[in-house]
């Protein structure tokens, strides 16, 4: 009997600093959510657009540029997040994107009540042009395979 409630405390142990770990570094993104398009065609209207929110929602944490950079980036532990690394934004998705605006996370506020949806997804457009990069394929759906197409056989080896 003392053995097992050791092994349940030492494994709730394990779990949270596990958990504690897990938690900060990356920004856990429902699969169907990284998947999710852009309903918006980027435009110079829906750039501007953005561009003005921006200014009035983002610039003071994440700088007028997106370097994260702004007036209260300093106030914040973690800083606001570099919109220009290239490295990074290149490996999130359209989606991803649009969820973190929505849903924010500590320090960052939600935009969920304050934006409406078009504004977020004009955000996203904004937030691509920062770092220039292109948006990465969305991950593998969890339909296995799209019926009527075949994957070409492998080479048959001599
Ligand atoms: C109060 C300061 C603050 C404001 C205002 C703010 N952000 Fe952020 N933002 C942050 C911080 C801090 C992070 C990093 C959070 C983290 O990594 O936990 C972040 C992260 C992000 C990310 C994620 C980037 C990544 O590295 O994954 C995006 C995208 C983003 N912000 C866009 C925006 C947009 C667009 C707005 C305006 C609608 C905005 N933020 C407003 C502080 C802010």
């Amino acid at each position: 009997m003392r053995k097992l409630l050791l092994a349940c405390t030492l494994g709730l142990i394990f779990l949270s600093i596990g958990f504690a770990a897990f938690q900060k570094p990356n920004w856990t993104v429902p699969d169907e959510e990284k998947q999710r398009k852009n309903p918006i065609a980027p435009s110079e209207a829906a750039l501007g657009a953005a561009k003005q929110v921006f200014a009035e929602q983002c610039a003071n944490c994440h700088g007028d540029s997106g370097k994260g950079d702004g007036p209260d980036a300093m106030m914040y532990d973690p800083g606001p997040a570099d919109l220009t690394d290239v490295s990074h934004m290149s490996k999130m998705t359209d989606g991803e994107i649009y969820y973190q605006i929505t849903e924010g996370r500590k320090p960052m506020p939600s935009f969920k009540k304050r934006l409406s949806e078009e504004q977020r997804w004009q955000l996203v457009l904004l937030v691509r042009s920062f770092a220039g990069a292109p948006a990465p394929p969305p991950p593998p759906t969890k339909k296995p395979d799209v019926p009527g197409e075949k994957k070409p056989e492998p080479p048959a080896k001599p």
